[in-house]
């Protein structure tokens, strides 16, 4: 999967892909990354990318130029899947949104700031608005390194052991039962017995009692 990633801070992203399941996943030829610098497409002599609200209103408005030039560039290029854009007013992210999206071949991300994007970029080119929760950031990039992140575990031979990412919080829209690793006996406090009894079947279905307690307690929400 390639992610063209559009930003007026490309430094933002200098290290965030380059740990962990991110790095392996390009080093594996699964995900490609390319960060562009938005202000190298505008066109005018100050490189600038935003302006006043018609109409009048704090805050600037991202220009549509250089936002139509970059993407009628890439759209040349190659085909996109979706070209998305980060914003509070978007469909808000959930598991299924990327489990989704980690199917796909090419997405561009647009990083917004300021007030906004001219609404005309929108029509223009954008086909999927997502936001990351109901609180409003400074800017789309740490919204779009958690989209990314989340996208990027989920292609298929990202993560070596298959069930790991189908046993996540969300997956199946329960949260994830609790886990336990050495010692067996910490200090008193003792792992469940049946997670030592070595019987699959009994371990199964305490997860799944374990997740719907948990998800019913904390999330009732997800249940209904
Ligand atoms: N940009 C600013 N706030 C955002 C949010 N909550 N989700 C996505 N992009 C954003």
């Amino acid at each position: 999967m390639r992610i063209d990633i559009i930003t007026i801070f490309p430094d933002f992203f200098n290290h965030f892909f380059e740990y962990s399941i991110l790095k392996k996943a390009q080093e594996k030829g699964k995900a490609e990354i390319k960060i562009h610098n938005l202000r190298d497409y505008s066109s005018n002599k100050q490189k600038s990318v935003d302006d006043y609200q018609f109409g009048g209103g704090a805050g600037m408005v991202m220009n549509i130029q250089p936002i139509d030039d970059l993407i009628t560039k890439l759209k040349l290029e190659r085909k996109y899947d979706e070209v998305i854009y980060m914003t509070p007013d978007g469909e808000k992210l959930n598991q299924q949104m990327c489990n989704t999206l980690s199917l796909h071949k090419n997405i561009i991300i647009l990083c917004g700031h300021y007030k906004g994007v001219d609404e005309r970029a929108r029509e223009l080119h954008i086909t999927k608005e997502i936001s990351i929760g109901d609180f409003v950031l400074t800017g789309g990039e740490a919204a779009t390194a958690i989209l990314s992140d989340a996208v990027i575990r989920l292609i298929p031979g990202v993560i070596n052991d298959e069930t790991s990412a189908l046993s996540d919080s969300f997956q199946d829209n329960l949260l994830a039962p609790p886990i336990y690793t050495r010692p067996s006996n910490y200090n008193g406090m003792k792992v469940p017995e049946v997670l030592l009894s070595g019987n699959e079947k009994l371990i199964t279905v305490w997860r799944e009692n374990e997740a719907l307690k948990r998800t019913t307690k904390r999330r009732p929400d997800l249940l209904e």
